[in-house]
């Protein structure tokens, strides 16, 4: 089964309009061809709107780092997903371990983002993965088990085409280390296994699996080689279109 590949970037709380404008600019200038993968930015909110149209020329569709689960409402400083479609994102990330960690988000709150964000005919990338002490534990497998099953409770078989499943150990966000090819091949081998017993064969084969933590130009393409890795997803290293850029040429 062959998956179209993804590189995603996700650049958090930085860049403001003007320097995405920017990045997108020497990104064109930079950029030599098109790439045989999707490729994904998931800018600020501000700069979303900005950059949608002059990103979608370049091969790079966009999407936004969070969604409220609720349609409207009475939800101060959130956003929804009719907002986030308005604004030009295609793409939603969701459960993001600096959201579960800093902002509290839970597996069931996780669970209706998804939901809500396929209601708005978002694509989701549901984020997943262990802490250090749960991988020193051996509860590695256990817990991203949990957080796949939870987070993809009650969605529709026919909505999880639109579906990608990002595994980045928490250890391994932002701290310069990266799991081996080898455990990183390992975990999402048995997240396609998991996915394959909770919604059967034919989905788990196509659903792409990315793994993200310090991925670089240095250590993708190895990590991209391995059979069940279907892409990255990319913080720091997406921040500059050279860096982006040096990833995509390395794959
Ligand atoms: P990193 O971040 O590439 O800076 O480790 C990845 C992420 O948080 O998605």
């Amino acid at each position: 089964m062959s998956r179209k590949q993804i590189l995603a970037g996700n650049w958090k709380m930085n860049h403001t309009i003007e320097e995405a404008r920017n990045w997108i600019r020497r990104y064109q200038t930079v950029q030599k061809k098109g790439y045989l993968m999707d490729v994904l930015l998931f800018p600020s909110y501000t700069a979303l709107y900005p950059i949608s149209k002059e990103a979608f020329k370049s091969g790079i569709t966009v999407g936004a780092q969070n969604i409220h689960e609720d349609e409207n409402g009475a939800f101060t400083g959130e956003i929804s997903g009719k907002m986030l479609v308005d604004a030009g994102a295609k793409w939603v990330l969701v459960g993001h371990s600096e959201r579960r960690t800093l902002f509290g988000e839970t597996d069931d709150r996780i669970n209706l983002k998804v939901r809500q964000a396929l209601f708005c005919e978002l694509h989701v990338i549901l984020c997943v993965g262990e802490t250090l002490e749960q991988r020193d534990a051996g509860e590695h497998q256990e817990v991203v088990r949990q957080q796949v099953i939870n987070g993809l409770k009650e969605v529709h078989t026919s909505d999880l085409a639109h579906v990608v499943i990002a595994y980045e150990p928490v250890w391994a966000i932002g701290t310069g280390k990266t799991a081996t090819p080898e455990d990183a091949q390992e975990m999402h081998a048995a997240i396609r296994q998991m996915v394959k017993e909770e919604k059967g064969e034919a989905i788990a084969e196509k659903m792409r699996i990315l793994y993200g933590g310090s991925v670089n130009a240095d250590n993708a393409s190895e990590l991209f080689a391995c059979p069940d890795i279907d892409g990255g997803l990319v913080g720091g290293a997406s921040l500059k279109p050279d860096s982006f850029l040096s990833i995509l040429r390395a794959i």
